[in-house]
């Protein structure tokens, strides 16, 4: 079941993702989080760590997996995701590093899938953090991706490093062209699933992903075959919705 959450702005999607976060974690200790990268769940994370500081909910038996990291930047890279995650959240709180798990792209990637893959299995994600791209992307699954789909090597479509490219000077030659990915039947596994998107520039995705026909062409429609996804969006990026009832 898909339950759209509207508010007013980018601040209150950030509130609404940190209550399930912070009921999941205090229900449940050992919670395994799947996390994000990209602009939108940065305020979740910032709130995760003022709470972290302020009321000192712990994140120590907490385990997490990344959805994804780019192919060809060593961890060390700022823009990596590996290196994305600590600046954003995981310096700051109280996560184990062995608990942390980002999908490597360093060495064999056939075999860096492989093991990402089996290491999933091990367990169930109980609250998937999710962003989309603005062309209905989920993690690195871009349009075409199977729903079967497991951990794998992508190509990045050019609308997705024109995206990115902000994060590199603006300069799309510096963005890398592949990425190592979950698949959307691992992303389909967690238990719950919450999407964060803010902005008119994710208006047109999240009309896709919420009313459009369940087609690989938007890997985010999936969501609507998932049991327990909640969608939390701006105004702006709520726009497209309903729109022929205005
Ligand atoms: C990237 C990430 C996605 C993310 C998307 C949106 O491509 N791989 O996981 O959801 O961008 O990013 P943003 O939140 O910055 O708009």
């Amino acid at each position: 079941m898909m339950r759209v959450i509207r508010v007013k702005d980018y601040q209150q999607i950030s509130e609404k993702a940190f209550e399930i976060i912070k009921q999941t974690v205090t229900e449940k200790p050992d919670a395994v989080l799947g996390l994000a990268t990209g602009s939108s769940p940065v305020g979740l994370y910032q709130l995760m760590i003022k709470d972290h500081r302020e009321n000192g909910t712990s994140y120590r038996e907490v385990r997490t997996f990344n959805l994804d990291e780019y192919v060809g930047l060593p961890k060390e890279h700022p823009e990596s995701y590996y290196s994305f995650m600590h600046n954003n959240l995981f310096d700051h709180i109280d996560v184990k590093e062995e608990n942390i798990h980002i999908p490597s792209s360093e060495g064999d990637l056939k075999e860096q899938c492989e093991a990402y893959n089996n290491a999933l299995e091990e367990v169930q994600i109980d609250v998937q953090i999710l962003g989309i791209g603005s062309n209905g992307h989920i993690g690195f699954n871009e349009p075409g991706t199977s729903f079967d789909s497991v951990t794998h090597i992508v190509d990045l479509n050019e609308s997705t490093i024109k995206d990115n490219a902000r994060f590199f000077d603006n300069d799309m030659s510096k963005v890398p062209a592949q990425a190592i990915t979950m698949g959307i039947s691992n992303v389909m596994a967690a238990k719950k699933i919450i999407l964060v998107a803010n902005g008119e520039n994710k208006a047109n995705a999240i009309q896709a992903c919420v009313m459009g026909p369940v087609t690989e062409f938007v890997p985010a429609s999936v969501l609507q075959e998932h049991p327990d996804v909640v969608i939390i969006i701006d105004e702006a990026a709520a726009s497209s919705l309903y729109k022929e009832k205005r």
